[in-house]
């Protein structure tokens, strides 16, 4: 087992415990972009697959929780887990039983049926209102499925729900490898980056993300921002911005950044260039013009190609680079350009990289280098959390290695 396998805090993780002939309740967060009942993006899935082979090795016998979406306590048919059931079969090449509840008496027999080994599924942990509110006997009736609880839910560590927070209180309680995994990586740029660290921060929003950059200010060698976050910080600079997005609320929280930049925080850089259109959905006509020459009547939607080659070329130098968001509205192709030439330089540097968030997770896919990434994390939310320096209750609630108890090997 390598270093990167295990988290900064060392947590107990599911090598500390001996899984065999154990009922494990495995929190994952399989919540997957759908279409139609199809999975789009199965990404999420098999970032899971190196925990539940590892348990399956051992004999454990797994009990898989997932949400997905947001059935906001009832049960919602387009939400059942099946999909996902069916999915984990075809990638682990073995049957994945299904309960047809979360903790009732299906979910009981179908526990109770597991030999070594085996993995079953219950049902969308979100039809229950206990979930969300994370009540006490609901966490208890969870818990009482298993002997073990293994979280390996980086996605949904942010929620403090009855299978994300509530049942680490009952069961002796660990990490699973993608769980520990997302810890150590995220964990390294935050307490103990290779220098020099450069951060990409993209994304619509300045107010989503500033607390993202107020953390990341001390601590990075570089911040690029980018996205249509960017607008509200050309604005604080005195620059025209046409009609782009621009969050006057947040134009001061700007200016005082790029202030704090020129003085005892890493430097702050901002494009130099950008592509403007008239209509964010790709429309009309689009050009790339210099950032003092935004037309009145016209809108930032990607950065330009001088802003893509200067972060390439402040990437080449990198140890270590963290990227959270677009540069661009990715989704429509025209305006893709940004983000995608960002990737493929990241991909031909020798820095280690860190892809942050769903979006641009699917950003970097697209452009055909995820798999020349160092890490993407499977976060949305959470990997915008921990970069924030908040404690994630899914994290918290989980014992370090020396308190794990009776079921240590
Ligand atoms: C996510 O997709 O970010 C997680 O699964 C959490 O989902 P939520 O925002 O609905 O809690």
């Amino acid at each position: 087992m390598g270093d990167a396998t295990i988290d900064r805090i060392g947590r107990a993780s599911i090598d500390d415990i001996d899984v065999r002939g154990r009922r494990v309740l495995l929190r994952v967060d399989f919540n997957v972009p759908m279409r139609d009942g199809q999975i789009v993006d199965d990404r999420r899935i098999r970032a899971a697959l190196p925990t539940i082979e590892a348990l399956q090795g051992r004999g454990a016998r797994i009990i898989v929780v997932t949400h997905l979406g947001r059935p906001k306590g009832h049960v919602d048919a387009a939400l059942s887990v099946g999909p996902l059931a069916r999915r984990l079969s075809v990638l682990l090449r073995a049957t994945v039983r299904q309960a047809p509840d979360v903790a009732g008496v299906g979910a009981h027999a179908m526990a109770a049926a597991l030999n070594d080994g085996d993995v079953g599924m219950v049902e969308n942990v979100r039809f229950e209102p206990g979930e969300e509110a994370n009540d006490a006997v609901f966490a208890a009736n969870l818990a009482s499925l298993a002997d073990v609880y293994v979280n390996d839910a980086f996605g949904t560590a942010h929620r403090a729900h009855a299978s994300t927070e509530g049942v680490a209180h009952l069961l002796p309680a660990v990490t699973g490898r993608l769980m520990a995994r997302e810890l150590k990586v995220l964990g390294d740029v935050l307490e103990d980056p290779r220098r020099p660290l450069v951060a990409i921060i993209g994304g619509a929003k300045t107010s989503t993300k500033v607390r993202v950059l107020n953390n990341l200010m001390d601590r990075v060698d570089l911040l690029w921002v980018g996205g249509a976050m960017a607008s509200t910080f050309l604005r604080a600079k005195g620059l025209g911005t046409g009609r782009s997005l621009v969050e006057d609320a947040y134009v001061d929280v700007a200016r005082g950044l790029l202030e704090s930049s020129a003085s005892e925080h890493g430097r702050l850089a901002l494009p130099t260039d950008v592509l403007v259109t008239a209509n964010p959905d790709g429309s009309t006509p689009s050009h790339v013009v210099a950032v003092e020459a935004i037309p009145d009547d016209m809108m930032v939607v990607d950065i330009g190609p001088d802003t893509a080659a200067h972060i390439a070329a402040d990437c080449v130098g990198a140890a270590t680079v963290v990227w959270n968001g677009p540069l661009g509205i990715y989704e429509v192709p025209a305006f893709a350009e940004g983000t995608r030439a960002v990737a493929r330089s990241l991909a031909g540097t020798s820095a280690f990289t860190i892809i942050g968030g769903g979006d641009l997770a699917a950003a970097v896919e697209s452009a055909g280098v995820a798999d020349k990434m160092g890490f993407i994390s499977t976060g949305g939310g959470a990997t915008i959390e921990f970069l924030e320096g908040k404690t994630l209750p899914g994290v918290a609630a989980l014992p370090e290695r020396e308190a794990i108890g009776p079921v240590a090997r």
